[in-house]
């Protein structure tokens, strides 16, 4: 049976379509109040007052909670990846938007009303919110990856150079805007805390919970059955999960808070934006000799967030001399975070850009620069890629897009009026492994349970766990079942850095290869078939059989580090400009991907659409517009923040050059959730300077960035 590799469709695809399916704020308990936030209209600052008299006697509202009377909590160490900082602890205002209070109602609308006729006042200070005026105030700081790396001399290199390329690159401000707002019901039963939550990482909030409740984990069950995306805001634990938790606890009933799209711009972390910094050096013949790349972004006042923009050029092309480095600006902001293909994604637009510059410097076709630096080991670490199809996806991409007939000069592609541009770019995107384990289980109907309490971020885990059990034990996808988004059921990681294929996947796959052994065993003879396993059971008097599965990383001494692991990519673009109204429109794309063996066809083409319409939103739209005087972003709305809609989104080809990983996971597969969402933004760019001459570093292109 081969059921891994062939495209399948949605298995929630129905009760998705049709409303069947239960998000947290579909959730309803009996006895439940509704809470709504006031928050911050300074940048920072104190809370002098809050006047809350009007808003108590509203009929129907429980209770408000300001700084005053929210009891106070222990601290949060999320490490390098979260907010620790907590709201209403303090008079303490860091940012616009920040909760000030909160208020729990009968019904959403008092709640909602009843925040309205809370009045604060403040006692305002000095605001710094542009990164861009404080750039001389990079800080270095501690993160999960190295802020500074170094091979080789770029000084030695540059003097060494006959073509040098330089210039400064930017990437805007963007949130992550998912279809389901931030979401949570926290229902205490005794001590014991259930947390229905619209999170990527059930056990994440579990332990940031407990950790400020000061309660065992064991305490609280986290679940989360559909999520309406989520792209990274729903990775870490926000204000917004902890105060329904603590609210809850304080009176009694269960506290559901879904927030506004209005005040999702703040409850939860945006991309920030970078400044960027590139330098290459090349021989004539197009090899490179230095490069250095520089990223700085804003970070909020208490805690860090790093956006490795050169984490990419650390192994994508062969040069002896690489030097990186990754600085943050503390502004009074809310807290940045991982957004779609974070690192990668805004820092390849920076490099991408560079090596466009350099081929045109150099007289060289875009691609064939590429393939003269090709990179057999990574340059940075000297490891071997554990797999890698980059050469594959250029020749297969350019051939699909047509690349051959490009004329090379800038403006000499025109259809009627319209300027068109070609552009490319590679594609890298960090391969994550996190560890997972799940239960496979058959019951005497033939029919199969997978448990895990991943989540459902709606990237296609309900279609493709299982294929991968299926496939193990040779039955029909569709006697397959998953429950899911649960710490009560077998723990694995969060859903981010594209990492639930591998993890997941094969824990799911050793699972169900050991349930296929032990009817194997029960059954007392080889040869099994697999429309016999409910006789097996039958046979030894057992209702059900299960297994249970992990998968992990090899350890450091197990040769886990001895390979350098990334998806890879060739993006191919064409852009549309009308020379007396330099708008420019994305009319055709081309990406070949490399990314290990593909499980399902089908939801992994949606996986890179959807990246790279990410990428296209990316290079031409979108952008969280700050009033820099007020800390507070320019609308809060889906109004003013363009995003692309079906009227931008030409034609998607995508292609994956086959492969099988045989170090990245059992599966041989490595993830494909972010790196669509790489190389385009670049792409783009490059096919707007081919059209129009106008080279633009900075996105999104704005049609004023063309006249
Ligand atoms: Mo993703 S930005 O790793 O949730």
């Amino acid at each position: 049976m081969t059921v891994i590799g062939t495209p399948r469709s949605r298995a929630d695809g129905a009760v998705k379509v049709t409303g069947r399916a239960r998000y947290t704020g579909d959730v309803r308990l009996e006895g439940l109040v509704h809470g709504a936030f006031v928050t911050s209209s300074i940048a920072t600052g104190r809370v002098r007052r809050v006047d809350v008299t009007s808003a108590a006697a509203l009929a129907g509202v429980v209770r408000v909670f300001t700084h005053e009377n929210l009891p106070r909590l222990q601290p949060l160490t999320h490490g390098a990846a979260g907010q620790d900082f907590l709201p209403l602890q303090s008079d303490q205002v860091r940012h616009e938007g920040q909760p000030v209070a909160l208020v729990l109602a009968e019904s959403l609308e008092t709640a909602r009303e009843a925040a309205a006729r809370v009045r604060v006042e403040y006692q305002p200070g000095e605001a710094l919110v542009d990164f861009r005026q404080a750039l001389d105030r990079a800080i270095e700081v501690e993160d999960w990856a190295p802020c500074e790396t170094r091979v080789g001399d770029v000084a030695r290199g540059l003097a060494e150079a006959e073509v040098t390329i330089q210039g400064a690159y930017r990437t805007a401000d963007r949130h992550h805007h998912p279809m389901e707002p931030p979401a949570v019901l926290a229902s205490w039963v005794d001590d014991h805390l259930t947390l229905y939550d619209a999170t990527q990482w059930v056990w994440g909030v579990r332990g940031a919970v407990a950790e400020v409740l000061g309660i065992p984990v064991d305490q609280i069950r986290v679940r989360s059955d559909y999520l309406g995306g989520g792209f990274g805001c729903k990775g870490s634990t926000w204000p917004h999960e902890i105060l329904a938790a603590v609210a809850a606890r304080e009176v009694g009933r269960p506290v559901k808070i879904v927030l506004p799209r209005s005040q999702a711009w703040t409850a939860h972390g945006y991309q920030p934006a970078t400044e960027q910094r590139v330098v290459l050096g090349a021989t004539r013949d197009g090899r490179l000799t230095a490069v250095r790349h520089e990223c700085v972004n804003p970070t909020s006042l208490a805690d860090d967030y790093v956006e490795h923009g050169s984490a990419g050029t650390r192994s994508l092309y062969a040069c002896p001399n690489i030097e990186t480095r990754e600085r943050v600006v503390r502004v009074h902001r809310n807290h940045p975070t991982f957004m779609r293909a974070p690192h990668e994604g805004p820092g390849m637009v920076a490099l991408e850009i560079a090596m466009d510059e350099l081929a045109y410097e150099l007289g060289l076709d875009p691609v064939e620069l590429r393939l003269r630096n090709h990179a057999e080991a990574d340059p940075t670490s000297g490891k071997p890629f554990s797999s890698k199809a980059l050469r594959e996806c250029y020749r297969l991409g350019a051939e699909c897009f047509g690349w051959a007939r490009r004329p090379a000069a800038p403006r000499s592609l025109r259809d009627g009026h319209d300027l068109v541009g070609w552009g490319m770019a590679s594609a890298i995107m960090q391969t994550f492994r996190i560890g997972a384990s799940a239960r496979v289980s058959l019951t005497r109907d033939g029919m199969v349970l997978i448990e895990a309490g991943t989540q459902e971020i709606g990237t296609g885990v309900r279609t493709i766990l299982p294929q991968v059990a299926a496939e193990a034990l040779g039955v029909p996808p569709e006697r397959v079942h998953v429950a899911l988004g649960d710490t009560a059921l077998p723990e694995t990681g969060g859903t981010f850095g594209s990492s639930t294929t591998i993890g997941v996947g094969s824990a799911v796959q050793d699972a169900a290869v050991k349930l296929r052994r032990k009817l194997e065993q029960l059954a007392g003879e080889p040869g099994l078939e697999p429309r016999e396993y409910g006789e097996v059971l039958a046979l030894r008097g057992l209702e059900r059989l299960s297994m249970d599965g992990a998968w992990a990383p090899p350890r450091k001494a197990e040769g886990g580090q001895a390979y350098s692991m990334h998806a890879f990519g060739a993006v191919f673009a064409e852009v549309r400009v009308d020379p007396d109204l330099p708008i420019p429109r994305v009319s055709r794309c081309v990406g070949c991907y490399s990314v290990g063996q593909v499980i399902n066809p089908k939801t992994a083409r949606s996986q890179i659409t959807g990246g790279m319409i990410w990428g296209i939103g990316q290079a031409l739209l979108e952008r969280s517009a700050l009033d820099h005087r007020l800390g507070r972003y320019l609308w809060k709305n889906l109004a003013g923040y363009r995003m692309p809609v079906n009227a931008d989104i030409p034609d998607l080809e995508v292609l994956f050059a086959e492969e099988f990983d045989p170090h990245a996971s059992a599966l041989g597969a490595r993830g494909i959730g972010e790196i669509g969402a790489v190389g385009i933004g670049g792409a783009i760019a490059n096919a707007v300077f081919h059209a129009t001459g106008t080279r633009v570093r900075e996105v999104p292109i704005g049609v004023e960035m063309l006249l």
